[in-house]
């Protein structure tokens, strides 16, 4: 039957890019394909690298962007950082995307970097408009979409938003797709619908593959650069909602392997019991971000917490 696989025991995972893929090493024992994806789906789960992403909104020019990328690369170092454990991506302002690009290829460092915002379409009269294509020819493995400054002073809707996901994915970058209630959904007691359904509008015509490249980012608004943190228990919520709908829409090996990050006001008071949840992969980051001190100590946090 096709739900049989010979030979397919033991299971290995081999992480390429940020894909994992599946080798079936030959070995005797014969399992069902379902037995095989639960115990794949525990094996990505906990290959799952945690992220740590600085989203620098606009502040810094490319001098201070190129200065503080080698700062942080100098105290990660001192720190003895190991980069398997925890990935780090810095988000600069569009002017600044080439200095870090150059600065990190020419001092081979392992930080990733991205965009914070993309246009829809793929050139022509677009006054002021970046395409992906340019984002993704500068090395930069992610571009932010949807976040929640972005909805509210430009006109970006769910339409637009899937074009940005789309935008990203087809240029072989990966979307931080960000999502979260106001206030206001809150008070109502449907933050939980209200995120999860914001993630299921926008990806809900992807297909699997496009899916799983995708990472999340729980960013509630009303802790966006308030001080007023999530609770490690109602961002593991939220995080495990999104990755149960993810794994319903798109299969279990989706849901595992998409990860899911906590966003607003995280701090290094906060960041060691918020990284503790099992299904908050790690955080898109504010104002933290922009003091490299923080940002290195949240860093070492998110590795510790998973070494
Ligand atoms: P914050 O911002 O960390 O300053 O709250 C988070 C974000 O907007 O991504």
């Amino acid at each position: 039957s096709s739900d049989l696989i010979t030979g397919g025991a033991p299971l290995s995972t081999k992480k390429v890019g940020e894909h994992l893929l599946f080798s079936l090493t030959r070995n005797h024992g014969v399992r069902t394909l379902n037995e095989i994806r639960t115990e794949a789906g525990k094996h990505m789960a906990s290959q799952r690298i945690p992220l740590v992403a600085g989203n620098w909104k606009m502040n810094f020019d490319h001098l201070e962007a190129t200065y503080f990328v080698q700062q942080l690369a100098w105290k990660l170092r001192d720190i003895h950082f190991d980069y398997r454990h925890c990935e780090i991506a810095l988000m600069p302002s569009f002017t600044s995307l080439r200095s870090v690009q150059v600065l990190v290829e020419s001092d081979n460092l392992k930080i990733h970097y991205g965009a914070q915002a993309v246009s829809v379409t793929s050139q022509g009269a677009f006054t002021g408009d970046v395409s992906a294509d340019m984002i993704a020819h500068l090395g930069c493995s992610y571009v932010i979409v949807g976040h929640s400054e972005r909805r509210k002073y430009h006109p970006e809707d769910d339409a637009n938003i899937v074009d940005q996901v789309r935008a990203v994915l087809a240029a072989g970058m990966q979307p931080i797709l960000c999502v979260g209630e106001s206030y206001e959904e809150r008070r109502k007691g449907i933050e939980l619908d209200f995120a999860v359904g914001q993630v299921h509008d926008v990806t809900r015509d992807l297909s699997d593959e496009e899916a799983s490249r995708l990472i999340v980012a729980y960013e509630p608004i009303w802790a966006i650069g308030s001080g007023m943190v999530a609770t490690p228990q109602s961002a593991q919520d939220a995080a495990k909602a999104i990755r149960d709908d993810l794994a319903e829409t798109f299969g279990t090996h989706v849901g595992e392997s998409v990860r899911i990050l906590y966003g607003g006001s995280v701090s290094s008071k906060n960041a060691e019991e918020l990284i503790g949840e099992p299904d908050v992969d790690g955080f898109l980051i504010g104002g933290a971000a922009l003091n490299v001190d923080e940002l290195t100590r949240i860093c070492q946090l998110t590795m510790n917490a998973t070494v």
